[in-house]
């Protein structure tokens, strides 16, 4: 399986922060906004991977991120000209994903919690034996996203974009795992009142197909909100209060490269090397000294 982050779009929410950066290269506490989705591919065991941004900001995340061989994975670049909409990424990516089925995760989603790497190996199993798979997580506000309606016998009827009067409080987040058909499917996405080609008309799709497998997450997973100064701030917090009290770190992308196989406790320990002026890299230190 193949897999694409989305990180472009203008992150007007968070203006003027984000005038001269790109929202996915802001810091969560001690690490770019990216990492944590990169984290969540690492994590699903998929190290072939597409990033797209925009025209002005995508050196930066060459920048960043290089080929991928620093920890063992291969990134490739793509450039949206416009934010045209979610399903967009399949139709930029088409000639990377190939004959291959593909993970979409936007470049600014949040995820953390227990169990979660199984979670991930089933939804890429649901995805390749049933067509797609994708997540609801009950929320406050759902009015903000796409919104998963049920029927009395808890089977899902519809997903909604951004509904007036949401049907229920779940809330689809920007994590979703399909086959190959995809890649025609988004050709054929008309675009909606708000001029976009949304990923829900993917989703309902493969609803109507009765191919499409929603996951409720529990309480054990935290998905936390990006969407403005707020959200980021309390997104920092979370992860710093986790890392204080557990001594694990948050999506720190070298520990997963090395506990999934991609590189060695040596390609590990040179990658701590260079950033042990931080914490990070001090973290990045023990796990390799441990190991020694
Ligand atoms: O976060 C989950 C939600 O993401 C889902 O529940 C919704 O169904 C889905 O439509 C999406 O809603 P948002 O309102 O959060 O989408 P937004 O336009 O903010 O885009 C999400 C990220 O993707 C954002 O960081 C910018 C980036 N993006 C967006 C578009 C439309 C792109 O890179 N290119 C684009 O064309």
């Amino acid at each position: 399986m193949k897999g694409i982050i989305l990180a472009g779009g203008k992150g007007t929410r968070l203006y003027p922060n984000t005038i001269a950066v790109s929202k996915q290269l802001l810091p969560i506490y001690d690490k770019p906004l990216i990492y944590y989705p990169l984290s969540v591919l690492l994590l699903a065991n998929i190290s072939d991977i597409l990033i797209i941004s925009t025209p002005q900001d995508i050196d930066n995340y060459k920048k960043l991120l290089g080929d991928g061989s620093r920890i063992g994975v291969k990134f490739t670049y793509a450039v949206q000209d416009k934010p045209r909409g979610l399903a967009d990424a399949f139709i930029l990516g088409a000639g990377f994903i190939g004959n291959d089925s593909v993970c979409l995760v936007l470049g600014d989603n949040v995820f953390y919690g227990q169990y979660f790497s199984s979670v991930l190996e089933k939804a890429k199993a649901q995805a390749e034996k049933f067509g797609a798979a994708i997540f609801g997580y009950p929320v406050k506000n759902p009015k903000e996203f796409g919104v998963v309606e049920f029927d009395e016998n808890n089977r899902v009827i519809s997903i909604e974009e951004k509904p007036e009067e949401p049907k229920s409080n779940y809330a689809v987040p920007g994590l979703y795992f399909y086959d190959n058909e995809v890649v025609e499917i988004a050709k054929n996405v008309k675009p909606s009142a708000r001029g976009e080609i949304e990923i829900t008309s993917i989703n309902n799709y493969y609803l109507e197909k009765g191919k499409l497998q929603v996951t409720l997450m529990g309480r054990g997973m935290a998905w936390l909100d990006t969407g403005s100064p707020k959200g980021m701030h309390k997104a920092g917090g979370f992860v710093k209060t986790v890392q204080e009290m557990q001594g694990f770190y948050i999506s720190c992308i070298e520990e997963i490269a090395w506990r999934r196989g991609f590189i060695t406790t040596q390609q590990l320990k040179a990658l701590g090397e260079e950033l042990k002026m931080t914490d990070y890299g001090k973290y990045i230190l023990s796990l390799a000294e441990e190991e020694v």
